[in-house]
């Protein structure tokens, strides 16, 4: 069965929130943040923005312009009281939506639309994009760490899984590769980050804050183990000797314009 996306029926809640926001200045911010590089003179159009307004505020310190694009009525209006132009829309539209921009950055929306939704997407977001489209997305193949931290992990997988796909940054390349025409002339390249090990557990602590607003609407039984496991990730995150983990890995794919060849 393909998965519904959950941010076309409701609004972000007060969790989900808290958790984009304290994304920025962490590993996330700083691989888009390196994707997109030089903005000055240029207009970066950022997909599925979510509520965090960093990186608009990150790319107008630097001269650029910053559009922000996203289905939720919450996230656009956050924008606009940060100054940010905002559109509301939904990416996966027959007809184009998306004004051009020079650089189209779309970090952790993919993973949300079911197939052809998101074929649709990768089709639009380049069509957008006057010099490069940049998409980033999950994979939890390799997270994993003590017994605390790989049951947040089971609960999450059973939890999140229902509704998105956690390891699209497995075969986020083939995906884009087989939807983009060769005849458009595109250069698709790779990073995948590295597997690095972390004693920090601030971004558990943000999982466990999207699992309870997404347990709400789920088994009883999962909300208790919820509360339980954040409960326990939260004691952990305060000790001295707590043990390392290796948190979801991200794929980066950056699809150049104008380039003639694969
Ligand atoms: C997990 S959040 C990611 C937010 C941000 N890009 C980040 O990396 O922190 C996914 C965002 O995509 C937006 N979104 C989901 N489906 C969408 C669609 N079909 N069209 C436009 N935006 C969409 C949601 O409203 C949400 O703000």
């Amino acid at each position: 069965m393909e998965k519904k996306n959950i941010y076309e029926a409701k609004a972000v809640s007060k969790e989900e929130e808290a958790r984009q926001k304290g994304l920025a200045g962490d590993r996330l911010f700083t691989l888009s943040t390196q994707a997109i590089g030089e903005v000055e003179g240029k207009t970066v159009l950022d997909v599925g923005a979510g509520m965090s307004t960093a990186l608009g505020a990150w790319v107008k310190q630097r001269g650029g312009e910053y559009i922000a694009f996203d289905i939720q009525e919450g996230v656009i209006r956050e924008h606009a009281q940060a100054g940010h132009v905002a559109i509301q829309g939904d990416i996966a539209q027959a007809i184009p939506v998306l004004p051009t921009a020079d650089i189209v950055h779309v970090r952790l929306v993919l993973m949300h639309l079911i197939r052809q939704k998101r074929n649709r997407a990768i089709e639009e977001v380049f069509r957008a994009a006057k010099e490069r489209c940049l998409f980033i997305e999950p994979d939890w193949t390799e997270f994993c760490g003590n017994a605390v931290v790989n049951r947040l992990r089971d609960l999450a997988i059973r939890i999140l899984g229902q509704r998105m796909d956690l390891y699209l940054g497995r075969t986020l390349f083939t995906v884009i590769a087989n939807v983009l025409p060769m005849s458009n002339g595109r250069l698709i390249t790779e990073k995948r980050l590295p597997p690095e090990s972390k004693k920090d557990y601030r971004e558990l602590v943000q999982m466990t804050s999207a699992l309870k607003s997404n347990a709400v609407e789920n088994m009883t039984e999962c909300i208790l183990a919820t509360e339980e496991i954040a409960l326990a990730i939260a004691k952990e995150a305060q000790k001295d000797n707590r043990a390392f983990f290796t948190p979801p890995r991200f794929t980066l794919v950056e699809v150049k314009k104008g380039c003639g060849q694969d």
